[in-house]
């Protein structure tokens, strides 16, 4: 089991370039199999993530290669509809391809995702959505065996809450059905936006994306596509919290300063000089920021939830008290007990943390329990005095590319054992 050694206190510059979103990678390669021919899928990073939704493709019958960043799949061979759950259970994502083959295939068998365990993650509002395009589904055990007896077609969806997944599920699954679709309350996510567009260069007809009314028209057929994933949004704001946690002062290419408005302002509160340059981020932050106020975490465009824990952990070591309240998963402080172990000083009650920013953190053996938890206990580590042993390493590899490659890059003290 490998483990991540980190030296802390060492102040982080340098020029970062930033990976492709996971998030909008994995619905665009479930969303990849309605194309009965190849897509080609650039800036795709390479993810433990990635590789299982890969195997997920070979299983249905597709071929799928990734390498040098870019992934071809050609699911002209698709030739199955069930998908075992020692597949589904490897990420959360494996859910879109229920949508997907609904849509490519009109049958669809499968049980519960995986995913990182920050809440009991229910996939009811997929499952809702779905069944107002005529998909009929039986649950046999957890096993969900849909159909769509009189074929799919299009429908008024309106989400109980804008789900992403379930937002992703309904576009993908509607692009083939008859009619027009309508979704109401949809995530607005930028990885919706970048789906819509692979989609809609596929032949698909998507207008709304990005807003919370979704229009979709569905078509005949699609065609494969060449198609270029957006920067990780997240990846973006975990570098930047490492850098500010040691009072450093980076550049990061390849980002779209418009996907992270919430966060660079919180950079700013901080006390950290933000300024941007085209598809640039220059961050320069004081040797002990400020704590933020308050971080209270909402569907896009308001403070991303994947963003709490890393920024949790450049709070750790700040002047100052921060209210964290998690909105949007029910378990989403598992990064808490490492930082505890730390010599940081927080609270949690529920959906709230109280976060007192302490003088210095002193390194520890620590076990990450989630991706982002991950992310949380290297950023506190990087500003810690002394030596920090990170268990768990598998969960970062799921969402983060060569990160310890990158951290190096920007002058950390850190190596995978
Ligand atoms: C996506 O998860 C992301 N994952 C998550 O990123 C991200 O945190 C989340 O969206 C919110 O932005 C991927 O895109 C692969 P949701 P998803 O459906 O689609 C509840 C990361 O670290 N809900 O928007 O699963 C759900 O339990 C990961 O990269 C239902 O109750 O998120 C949660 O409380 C973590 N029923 C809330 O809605 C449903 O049917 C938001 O979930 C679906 C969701």
């Amino acid at each position: 089991m490998s483990r991540l050694i980190i030296n802390g206190k060492k102040r982080l510059r340098g020029e970062a370039e930033v990976q492709g979103a996971k998030n909008s990678v994995l619905p665009i390669l479930a969303a990849s199999i309605l194309c009965s021919d190849t897509s080609v899928i650039h800036n795709c990073p390479d993810l433990s993530d990635v590789r299982a939704t890969i195997n997920i493709l070979r299983f249905l019958g597709c071929k799928a290669e990734l390498s040098g960043g870019t992934l071809v799949c050609d699911s002209s061979g698709l030739n199955a509809t069930h998908i075992p759950d020692s597949l589904m259970r490897e990420l959360r994502s494996s859910i879109i391809f229920l949508g997907a083959l609904l849509a490519r295939t009109g049958s669809a068998s499968l049980g519960f995702p995986g995913g990182c365990e920050i809440g009991p993650r229910p996939i009811d509002i997929h499952l809702k959505a779905l069944e107002a395009l005529g998909v009929s589904i039986k649950d046999e055990h957890g096993i969900f065996r849909c159909t769509a007896p009189e074929g799919l077609h299009g429908g008024r969806v309106s989400l109980s809450f804008p789900s992403v997944g379930a937002t992703e599920n309904v576009m993908i699954c509607a692009a083939l059905a008859e009619g027009i679709t309508v979704i109401t309350n949809a995530a607005r996510e930028p990885e919706i936006c970048d789906l819509a567009d692979y989609l809609n260069s596929c032949g698909a007809v998507i207008g709304g994306a990005g807003e919370g009314t979704i229009v979709i028209e569905g078509v005949q057929k699609l065609h494969g596509a060449q198609h270029t994933v957006i920067p990780d949004r997240i990846a973006a704001a975990t570098l930047m919290s490492c850098a500010a946690s040691t009072g450093g002062s980076i550049m990061l290419k390849n980002v779209i300063p418009s996907h992270l408005g919430a966060v660079l302002s919180v950079f700013e509160e901080c006390g950290s000089d933000v300024l941007i340059r085209g598809g640039c981020i220059m961050l320069d932050s004081p040797l002990r920021s400020c704590a933020p106020k308050i971080i209270r975490t909402m569907p896009y465009p308001g403070f991303p939830t994947d963003a709490q824990a890393p920024i949790m952990g450049m709070a750790a070591r700040s002047r100052g008290t921060t209210l964290f309240v998690e909105n949007i998963f029910e378990n989403r402080y598992l990064h808490v007990s490492g930082l505890l172990r730390m010599g940081a000083n927080i609270k949690v009650e529920g959906k709230v943390a109280v976060l007192q920013g302490v003088e210095s953190l002193h390194g520890a053996e620590v076990n990450a329990l989630d991706l982002r938890g991950a992310a949380a206990l290297i950023t506190a580590a990087l500003g810690a005095e002394g030596k920090t042993t990170l268990g768990g390493v598998k969960y970062l590899d799921r969402g983060y590319d060569c990160f310890e490659a990158q951290l190096q890059s920007l002058g950390a003290d850190i190596q995978r054992v």
